[in-house]
């Protein structure tokens, strides 16, 4: 039995609207939630982590027209290009989910029944806006100019038959969650979304059937289209098996990891859903910021998206993982850029960590046959390795990816400045047993930097776990203790790692 065989650990993605291809922001919700899955496995936990499409809607039956298809063909082609994509970024999901799939239809309209049975479900009229792209209702005095306030598109005018949902039993009660909790993530976010809430009347939960084909009919009234966000949400639900007893095992979810134009409906709108239905509240909704390019927001239009399978076929799924945590802070706006992209792989990867693991593996190899034994226990000055691994561990914990990484450079700094200073290359020639100690410290360094690094970069943390004789480390399936990483193993049997980021052309 492993230490930890108790502790669980479930975490999600949004799920992707299928209107078309994945694009770099996509990519960026769905690593930073592998790179803290990963890290939670590596601790011990037992995790899921749930990603799929969104595949129902407005939005979708629109794309499918103008490309004259059906929605579910629409679906079915686009679905397999964000698996694919995933693939690609070595993305380690335990599920991938798909709205048009069997279980989660039955599951939305359990769901359904439940906020009907509570009393919270009413029929009435919709006048307001609408905005296609956002599959957001928009009351009229927040619609500015005609257009979304979150996107920015214009937005349809609407005046409708519709089922609302009546928030009034859940204001008080979702706003003391929200300021009690650690519920919305970051801090800075908490305000907006207890003035949004502020504002907050009924919600509209279904489209007339004749203007939304594609999507769930309500139960009993096959009039109406369950509204695409309750579908959607009830991914978060059905991913782990509900309405069966087996979603117990994970619910409620530990983070909901979201982009920021999709917060109400995660802070403010799901809360509410579940409150109606029963169930627990998920424990944290964290909302990252958007990358954008030369400060402008991705569009067709603009012809300025990114397109991570490029990225991807170019720098290789590691240099897109590390770049995008470790330009911007998580949580803040960034600004992508190939060229900052090509900076960061020549100067940091290459250069500072691809080859520090490379000279240390390549000296040990042509030195000792790669045999390093502890002459002495490894001992460093001006640095404390493990208040390093424990401010790492805890901006994990806290979704601080930009500042664990900071703290993974630290330690790659300090270690090429110890080589440096130590010249083992030079000390050979006079003192074997003092440049063995070198090395063996150095290989210290490196397993407590690939620990640190492997969720962040996992083809490189195994191929330099491997080079290490520390397979160990890359195996998700053992829990480390902090003790783990820090003991001093008492040899190393090192290979060299070869080179781990070659150069790129162009
Ligand atoms: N289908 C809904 C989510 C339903 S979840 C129950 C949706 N899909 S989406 O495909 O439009 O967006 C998915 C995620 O991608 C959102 O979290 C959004 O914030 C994120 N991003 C879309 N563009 C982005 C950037 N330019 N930058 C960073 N993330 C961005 O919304």
């Amino acid at each position: 039995m492993s230490y930890q065989e108790n502790l669980k650990f479930y975490i999600t993605t949004p799920i992707y609207y299928v209107n078309d291809k994945p694009h770099i922001g996509h990519a960026y919700t769905t690593v930073a939630a592998d790179i803290i899955a990963r890290y939670k496995r590596q601790i011990g936990y037992k995790v899921f982590f749930l990603t799929g499409t969104d595949e129902h809607g407005r939005k979708i039956e629109k794309a499918a027209e103008e490309r004259g298809i059906s929605p579910k063909e629409l679906a079915d082609e686009m679905h397999l290009v964000f698996k694919k994509l995933w693939q690609n970024l070595n993305i380690s999901y335990n599920k991938f989910i798909r709205t048009t799939d069997e279980e989660h239809q039955e599951a939305v309209i359990y769901f359904w029944k439940k906020m009907k049975e509570s009393g919270d479900i009413y029929k009435g009229k919709y006048v307001g806006w609408y905005c296609v792209p956002c599959e957001s209702f928009i009351p009229s005095s927040q619609a500015e100019d005609v257009k979304c306030p979150t996107c920015g598109r214009p937005v349809e005018i609407l005046e409708e038959e519709s089922y609302f949902f009546s928030v009034g039993k859940y204001k008080q009660k979702l706003k003391e969650y929200i300021e009690s909790s650690g519920f919305v993530k970051p801090d800075f976010r908490k305000k907006e979304v207890l003035n949004a809430l502020e504002d907050l009347g009924d919600i509209s939960i279904t489209r007339p059937r004749e203007r939304v084909r594609w999507g769930i009919p309500v139960p009993g009234d096959e009039r109406f289209t369950i509204y695409v966000w309750v579908d959607a949400l009830t991914n978060y639900l059905s991913g782990i098996g509900y309405p069966s007893q087996r979603a117990n095992d994970f619910w409620p979810a530990d983070i909901h990891l979201i982009g920021k134009d999709i917060l109400k409906f995660h802070a403010i709108y799901w809360p509410m859903f579940l409150m109606s239905a029963g169930l627990e509240l998920p424990k944290m909704v964290f909302a990252h910021g958007w990358w954008k390019v030369k400060g402008e927001k991705m569009s067709k239009s603009l012809k300025n998206i990114v397109d991570p399978f490029e990225i991807v076929s170019l720098f290789g799924a590691d240099a897109l993982r590390y770049f995008m945590f470790r330009e911007t802070p998580f949580g803040q706006d960034g600004d992508f850029s190939e060229e900052g992209l090509r900076t960061r792989y020549e100067n940091e990867l290459a250069k500072d960590i691809g080859n520090l693991f490379l000279r240390i593996s390549k000296f040990a190899e042509s030195n000792f046959s790669g045999k390093v034994r502890k002459v002495s226990p490894p001992s460093f000055e001006g640095i404390d390795i493990e208040n390093s691994f424990l401010s790492w561990k805890s901006s994990m914990e806290n979704v601080d990816l930009f500042k664990a990484l900071g703290e993974i450079f630290n330690l790659v700094s300090y270690a090429n400045r110890y080589i440096d200073q130590n010249a083992p290359w030079s000390k050979i020639k006079i003192n074997r047993e003092e440049t063995e100690k070198i090395i063996f410290n150095c290989a210290y360094l490196v397993k407590v930097i690939v620990f640190m690094l492997y969720p962040f970069c996992p083809e490189t943390g195994k191929k330099v776990a491997q080079s290490f004789g520390i397979e160990w480390i890359a195996d998700e399936s053992k829990p480390k203790t902090k003790e783990d990483i820090l003991n001093h193993s008492d040899f190393f049997n090192i290979k060299s790692t070869g080179i781990l980021f070659p150069k790129i052309g162009g």
